[in-house]
C-alpha cells in the first residue's frame, strides 16, 4: 500500500513511535462531527465481502453507502490480502485517513483450534491457556485481525444455556485466573507488535445466568451475587490490561446493559477504573427498543452514548441518530469526543497510525498457520482438558492385545471443533480414526459411525455451517447393524457419542441436557452385545449422562477438542498420557437440578443435618439427589494420589498476618501423572450467609510413581473478603474451615480463626 498521509500529515512527525496525546487531541479537534460518528459504529464483513459469516441476526440497517465507506470498525473480515484491501478502501474514503479497526471472534483458536474454553477451564492450567491464546493471536494477527472478541468471562451455572461452552466455568476464582491468562496471551507485552491482538472482556455483565437458561433472557440476581460472584472475572481481565470491553444483551436490575449507566459508568469506569473502549454486542443498542427500555432507535442511541458505550456493533442507532442528538442539544459533543478519543487512543495503542495493516502478512500467514508447533500445542492442551469421569480399570487400552470397535458418530468424524471456530475448517482436524490408525497401524480396530449425530429433521445450523449427515434415513438401519456386528466381534468398544458441535454455543439453549436420542438408541443396542464399553463424550456443556454412567466401564469427557482432537484422544485412550482434567462446571444429576454450583449455601434445613433422623421437612428433592452426578473440580487419573499430613501453621490469624496450609501428595500408581490440588475455604458465619466453600487456590503438579511432594498454600485476609450486610467489601472475624483435596467434595479439613 502506498504510505498514506494520516491525520493531516501527523504520520510524518511520528515516524518511529506512537502519536502523543496532544497529536491525538489535534486530530480529534480537526474532525467534523460526522467523521467522529463514523468512528463509533462497527459493521460486519457482509458489508465488505461475500460469503461473510454472520454471528447475529441480519436486519436491513438502511445505512447509506457513504456511511459504510467511512465506517471506522470492521468485524469478521480476515485473511491478510482481504484485510489490506478493506483497510486501503476505508482509509481512502476518509478525510483524515484514519485506519479502521479490524476485529474478529478468535475464541479458542484461529485456524489451529484449541479445546472450547469450558474444556480449557478443566486444565486448571493458566500458563497453558496463555500459550494457546498467544498462538491464536499469532495466527490471527498475520491474517489481519487486530482485536479479538475474547475472552468471554461470564460466570455460568446452567447447562441449558449453550454458551457455557465459551466460559471457563462456574467458579469466580478459576475464571479470574483464566481471564488474566487469556488477556496476557492475546495482548503480549507490546500491543503494537505484529503477532498479538487486542483483547475484549465480555459480556459485561452477568450474561451467563439468564432466567431459565434461555439465551438473551432477563438476568435476575441479587446485587450481592452480581458483585461477589459475577464481577471478579471481568475485573481480573481489566486489571490484566484488556483494551476493550463488550456490553451484554441482558438486563441488570432490569436495565439493559448497553444503556445501564450504573453498570457502565459507576461500576466499569469508576469502580474498576476501565479506561479503554466499550463496544456493544451485536445490535444490543437497538435491542433496547425490543426490551421496552428505549422508545426508538434514536432513544436507544441516546441511552447508550450517555451510558458510555463507544461503538455501536451492527445497528444503525449511532450512525443515523447521533448527529441529530448533538445538533438538537440532547447529547453534548463532549460525550462524542470522549468516546472518539478513546477509539483513537486504542488505534494508537495498536500502532495503527504508523502501521494500519498491523500484522497482516501473506507470507507469514502461509508459514505459521497450522504449523507443527501450533498443532503440538493444541494436542497438548486437548489432552490436559479431558476429564476422566469413570474408569473401572478398562482404560488405558492396548493396541496390541485386544481388538477395539470405535462406534458412534464421532468415530470417523472431523467435526470436533467447538461452535465458536468459524474460521477453522474441519478438513484440518484429525479424527479419531485417522489418529488411531496412524499411531497403531497394526492394531485390530473397527470404525463404524453407526448413526447420524442428531435425529432427522432436528436440523441446527449457524456460524456458517450445518450438520452433515452420514446416512440417509434409508441407510440408518443398515449402519446400525454394521456397528452392532463390529461391536459383537471386538474385545472392547469405544462409544464416541455426544452433542453435535453446533448444539452448543450462542443461541443454542436446550430445555433438556441429553445426548441425542438417535445416539442413545445405538448405545443401548451396542450394550446388548458388548458390555466392555468405554465412552468418549463430545459435549459443549455438562449433560445428563446417568445411563452412560450405569452402563459403561469408563467415561472420558473430551468436550470439543479442536484440530488435534483425534491425536489427543488416542494419546489418552492408549495411555501415552494420563488424563488430568478437573471439571470446571458441575455435571448435574439431571436437568432438574440446574442451575447448580458447588459454592452454594447451607439453607436453614440442610439435608446433611437430618441424615441420622430423616425427615420430609428439609431442603431436598423427593425424586432426585441434591448432589450433582460429578462435582466441580472432579476428575480421575490413571494413577491414584494419596493425601496425607494436612496441616496449618496456626489456628488463629490477624488481618495483617498470613498462615500456611500444607499437605503431602503421593503418587501411588504406575503412571507419571498430574494432579490438581485444590484448596477451598468456608467462612462459617457472616453478616450475610456464606457459601459452603469457595475455591481459593490450586496447584497442578506432575508426580512420578511413588513420588511424594508437599504442597503449600498461603492464606491472607484479602482472600476472606466479601460484600457484607452493608455491602462493604470486607472480611469478618470468626471461624474458617480449610478443605484441601482432589475436588469440591473433599472432606479433609483444618480450621483457623480470624481475629
Ligand atoms: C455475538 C456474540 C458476541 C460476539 C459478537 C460478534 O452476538 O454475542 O460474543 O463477539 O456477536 O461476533
Amino acid at each position: 500500500m502506498q504510505q498514506r498521509k494520516i491525520g493531516n500529515d501527523l504520520k510524518e512527525q511520528r515516524r518511529e513511535s506512537q502519536m502523543e496525546k496532544e497529536k491525538l487531541q489535534e486530530l480529534l479537534q480537526d474532525m467534523s462531527l460526522k467523521e467522529k460518528i463514523s468512528q463509533m459504529f462497527q459493521l460486519n464483513a457482509n458489508f465488505f465481502m461475500d460469503d461473510a459469516v454472520l454471528t447475529g441476526p441480519l436486519q436491513e440497517l438502511g445505512i447509506a453507502q457513504e456511511d459504510v465507506n467511512q465506517c471506522g470498525n470492521v468485524l469478521g473480515v480476515y485473511g491478510a490480502k482481504k484485510v489490506k484491501a478493506v483497510i486501503d478502501k476505508q482509509m481512502e474514503n476518509q478525510e483524515h485517513h484514519i485506519p479502521p479497526l479490524i476485529m474478529q471472534d478468535v475464541i479458542n483458536g484461529y485456524k489451529t483450534i484449541f479445546p472450547i474454553p469450558l474444556a480449557q477451564g478443566c486444565t486448571f492450567n493458566p500458563a497453558l491457556i496463555k500459550k494457546g491464546a498467544a498462538i491464536s493471536a499469532r495466527e490471527s494477527a498475520v491474517s489481519g485481525v487486530q482485536l479479538t472478541f475474547a475472552p468471554m468471562v461470564d460466570l455460568v451455572r446452567d447447562s441449558r444455556w449453550g454458551r457455557v461452552m465459551e466460559s471457563t466455568g462456574e467458579d469466580k476464582y478459576l475464571n479470574s485466573r483464566f481471564a488474566k491468562a487469556f488477556v496476557e496471551g492475546f495482548q503480549g507485552n507490546d500491543l503494537t507488535d505484529t503477532e498479538h491482538v487486542g483483547a475484549c472482556i465480555k459480556h459485561f455483565a452477568g450474561y451467563g445466568l439468564p432466567d431459565a437458561g434461555r439465551d438473551y433472557n432477563n438476568v435476575e440476581v441479587s446485587q450481592r451475587t452480581f458483585m461477589d460472584d459475577m464481577l471478579p472475572a471481568y475485573e481480573a481481565g481489566i486489571k490484566a490490561g484488556a483494551v476493550t470491553v463488550m456490553t451484554s444483551f441482558n438486563t441488570i436490575n432490569r436495565i439493559p446493559a448497553s444503556g445501564n449507566k450504573w453498570l457502565l459508568r459507576d461500576i466499569l469506569r469508576q469502580k474498576m477504573g476501565f479506561k479503554g473502549v466499550l463496544i456493544s454486542d451485536w445490535q444490543s443498542i437497538w435491542e433496547m427498543t425490543s426490551q421496552g427500555n428505549a422508545e426508538n432507535e434514536k432513544d436507544a442511541a441516546r441511552l447508550a452514548v450517555k451510558a458510555g458505550v463507544d461503538i455501536d456493533m451492527m445497528s444503525n442507532c449511532y450512525v443515523k441518530n447521533l448527529e441529530e442528538l448533538v445538533l438538537e442539544g440532547t447529547v453534548s459533543e463532549e460525550i462524542i469526543d470522549e468516546a472518539v478519543y478513546r477509539i483513537l487512543e486504542l488505534k494508537n495503542k495498536l500502532g495503527l497510525f504508523e502501521n494500519p495493516y498491523k500484522g497482516a502478512d501473506e507470507e507469514k500467514e502461509a508459514d505459521i498457520i497450522l504449523c507443527n508447533e501450533h498443532r503440538n500445542a493444541a494436542r497438548e492442551m486437548a489432552a490436559e482438558s479431558f476429564v476422566l469421569l469413570e474408569n473401572d480399570g478398562i482404560l488405558p487400552l492396548s493396541a496390541s492385545d485386544e481388538s477395539i470397535a470405535f462406534i458412534g458418530p464421532f468415530a470417523n468424524c472431523k467435526e470436533i471443533h467447538g461452535a465458536w471456530s468459524m474460521i477453522a475448517s474441519a478438513k484440518d482436524n484429525i479424527s479419531i480414526k485417522e489418529a488411531v490408525q496412524d499411531a497403531y497401524p497394526n492394531g485390530t480396530f473397527y470404525f463404524e459411525n453407526g448413526c447420524n449425530h442428531i435425529e432427522d429433521g432436528a436440523k441446527i445450523s449457524g456460524f456458517g455451517s450445518v450438520v452433515t449427515d452420514f446416512f440417509t434415513p434409508e441407510e440408518e438401519e443398515e449402519a446400525q447393524v454394521r456397528a452392532i456386528e463390529a461391536a459383537a466381534k471386538a474385545d472392547k468398544v469405544v462409544m464416541t457419542i455426544g452433542e453435535h458441535r453446533l448444539q452448543s454455543g450462542e443461541a443454542a439453549s436446550y430445555g433438556d441436557i441429553k445426548i441425542p436420542s438417535i445416539q442413545m438408541e445405538l448405545f443401548r443396542r451396542i450394550y446388548e452385545v458388548n458390555r466392555n464399553i468405554v465412552v468418549v463424550l463430545f459435549n459443549g456443556r455438562p449433560l445428563d449422562i446417568r445411563e452412560l454412567k450405569d452402563k459403561s466401564k469408563a467415561i472420558l469427557d473430551v468436550w470439543f477438542p479442536g484440530t488435534e482432537g483425534g491425536n489427543a484422544i488416542a494419546d489418552v485412550l492408549f495411555g501415552k498420557k494420563s488424563p488430568s482434567g478437573k471439571l470446571s462446571m458441575s455435571f448435574p444429576f439431571c436437568v432438574g437440578q440446574v442451575p447448580i454450583h458447588y459454592d452454594c449455601f447451607s439453607t436453614g434445613r440442610p439435608l446433611s443435618a437430618y441424615k441420622d433422623q430423616p425427615t420430609r421437612f428439609c431442603s431436598q428433592y423427593v425424586d432426585i439427589p441434591n448432589e450433582p452426578l460429578y462435582p466441580f473440580g472432579y476428575g480421575l487419573s490413571y494413577t491414584t494420589f494419596e493425601y496425607s499430613n494436612l496441616a496449618i501453621s496456626s489456628d488463629t490469624m490477624t488481618k495483617s498476618e498470613e498462615i500456611m496450609v500444607s499437605v503431602d501428595i503421593t503418587n501411588k500408581g504406575d503412571y507419571i501423572a498430574k494432579e490438581t490440588v485444590q484448596m477451598y475455604i468456608q467462612d462459617v458465619k457472616g453478616s450475610v450467609v456464606r457459601p459452603v466453600r469457595e475455591l481459593k487456590g490450586f496447584q497442578k503438579l506432575a508426580l512420578k510413581p511413588e513420588e511424594t511432594v508437599t504442597v503449600t498454600f498461603t492464606i491472607d485476609e484479602s482472600m476472606l473478603r466479601f460484600y457484607d450486610g452493608d455491602m462493604n467489601y470486607t472480611s469478618e472475624p470468626g471461624l474458617f474451615r480449610v478443605y484441601v483435596g482432589q475436588d469440591s467434595s473433599c472432606k479433609e479439613m483444618v480450621t483457623f480463626t480470624l481475629r
